[in-house]
């Protein structure tokens, strides 16, 4: 049985999950960490709900297997297909990011008129305005695909005007709607900023749930008297589902530090 000593799991599809992983390792240093990208079947993002909720039930497997104590869904589009299918499968406490984006989002606004953006699979699946109107059935809800960002942030164009044309086109419409908050309801939109920004203005606040995802963590281990004793530093483990060499090269730009130690693994098997 895992106790407070065992690792905090955290999965995505790939590597947009490493920038919940950079904020449970800031917040959390003492705990230790496996993180699984399943790079070999990324993007989630476009795929129907029943591939996700398979997916998703593969990757919490093989966290389980690893023993870890919570797992942490740091993938949008699992979080807002599969979670809810897939928490009364498993005895272990999971964690997704739709939440946790919908409080910030709703402690942030100052007008109700709240942006969602995401991949096609998190947008239609309505789980943000769901949440947001659990939070407050008042609030107003925007939502706007935008499945070409995945691919541009994996290729680097973080900064290029090609993506900057993009972002104008998709989001044209929020310029109109009066919302004062946008959450960035995918795990790569954050590497985004500086361009969602140039496009909306400094007047729109960008809510990641990164950093809040990290605080539900943290809170909910608390209560739980689950937080790892040992003040020192904690042990990251990196287990991708296909040749590790890209993750490693590319988890950088995400984390904000190298990753040496990526192992392969086959997600087929659980
Ligand atoms: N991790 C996914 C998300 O946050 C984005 C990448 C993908 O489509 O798999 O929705």
């Amino acid at each position: 049985m895992p106790d407070r000593n065992s690792p905090i799991g955290i999965f995505d599809s790939g590597l947009g999950g490493l920038t919940v992983a950079r904020e449970v390792f800031q917040l959390l240093p003492s705990e230790d960490v496996v993180y699984f990208g399943d790079v070999g079947r990324t993007p989630y993002g476009g795929r129907s709900k029943e591939i996700i909720t398979q997916f998703t039930r593969q990757d919490i497997s093989f966290l389980v297997e690893q023993g870890v104590k919570v797992v942490v869904a740091a993938c949008n589009t699992a979080s807002a297909l599969a979670l809810d299918t897939l928490t009364s499968e498993f005895m272990i406490e999971t964690i997704g990011v739709i939440e946790p984006g919908a409080i910030s989002a709703a402690g942030a606004t100052k007008n109700g008129n709240i942006g969602v953006i995401g991949t096609a699979g998190t947008i239609h699946s309505n789980a943000y305005a769901r949440a947001l109107e659990r939070i407050d059935a008042k609030l107003r809800v925007f939502s706007m695909a935008c499945p070409l960002f995945v691919p541009l942030v994996e290729e680097g164009y973080v900064d290029k005007r090609a993506t900057y044309l993009i972002a104008e086109e998709y989001l044209a419409p929020f310029k109109n709607n009066g919302i004062d908050t946008l959450i960035l309801g995918c795990t790569h939109y954050p590497l985004l900023k500086p361009i969602i920004r140039q496009v909306l203005g400094e007047t729109v606040q960008l809510i990641d749930s990164a950093r809040e995802t990290a605080r539900v963590v943290a809170q909910r281990l608390a209560a739980s008297s689950q937080l790892n004793p040992k003040g020192t530093d904690g042990e990251r483990k990196f287990y991708v589902s296909d040749v590790p060499d890209q993750f490693a090269q590319t988890a950088r730009h995400f984390l904000g530090d190298t990753v040496r130690n990526a192992m392969r693994i086959d997600i087929t098997k659980y």
